[in-house]
């Protein structure tokens, strides 16, 4: 399946935009970018993410955020949790951010995003430049304690399975840009630097 997605189709071919990158940057005043946040569920993506958008939207920079649990309510809502699933739900995503990318929308990605191999995917679809990798390495012991979405209980009883970090496996990233542990810093805290990475991209 994931394959079949990849290849480039036969007898289709680009329309070129008359728009270069740069006068679209122009309009938008900003230069978007991706900041890809991986990690357990409950880890604080989402939360990071959402904080971001908030800010951004606030002074005047268009973003947006890709969230897993909510893109799996629409365009991913075909798909499970199976490891060939999971690929092809971040595969998506991927797409998705790299057009909001090149529509000059800054996107910040919430998504588990397990597996090394798919977030380099994910990294060489959207362009290495505009990708920054935020991985939330809050313990399981802490994402399971909270639990505010009561998934870790019901993984524990062995009612949902493959569940990432009880029952399917967490690759950690092996170069992030920035490390969190939401349970030893404020949002606020990770969001300025965040951001202050962020922009350090563009100078
Ligand atoms: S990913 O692995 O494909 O990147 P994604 O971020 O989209 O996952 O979705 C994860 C969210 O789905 C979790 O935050 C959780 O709320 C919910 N979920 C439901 N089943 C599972 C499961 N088996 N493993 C992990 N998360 C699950």
């Amino acid at each position: 399946m994931t394959s079949e997605k990849n290849s480039v189709p036969e007898n289709v071919v680009l329309h070129p935009t008359q728009v270069a990158p740069s006068d679209r940057e122009r309009a938008v005043a900003q230069k978007p970018f991706t900041i890809w946040f991986t990690g357990l569920s409950g880890s604080g993506k989402s939360t990071l993410a959402f904080a971001i958008e908030k800010k951004l939207i606030e002074s005047g920079k268009p973003a947006f955020v890709l969230d897993g649990d909510n893109v799996r309510h629409g365009l991913c809502s075909d798909l499970g949790f199976s490891a060939e699933d999971r690929s092809e739900n971040i595969r998506r995503i991927a797409e998705v951010a790299r057009l909001m990318n090149d529509a000059g929308i800054t996107v910040m990605v919430a998504c588990i995003s397990p597996t090394r191999v798919s977030r380099e995917k994910a990294r060489s679809i959207i362009g290495d430049e505009r990708f920054l990798e935020v991985y939330l390495n809050t313990p399981l012991d802490v994402c399971e304690r909270l639990d505010p979405k009561g998934l870790y209980r019901k993984a524990r009883a062995g009612l949902i399975p493959e569940f990432t970090g009880i029952s399917a496996p967490y690759e950690v990233p092996e170069s992030p840009a920035l490390v969190f542990d939401a349970s030893q810093m404020s949002v606020s805290a990770c969001v300025e630097e965040i951001v202050s990475k962020a922009n350090g991209l563009w100078r």
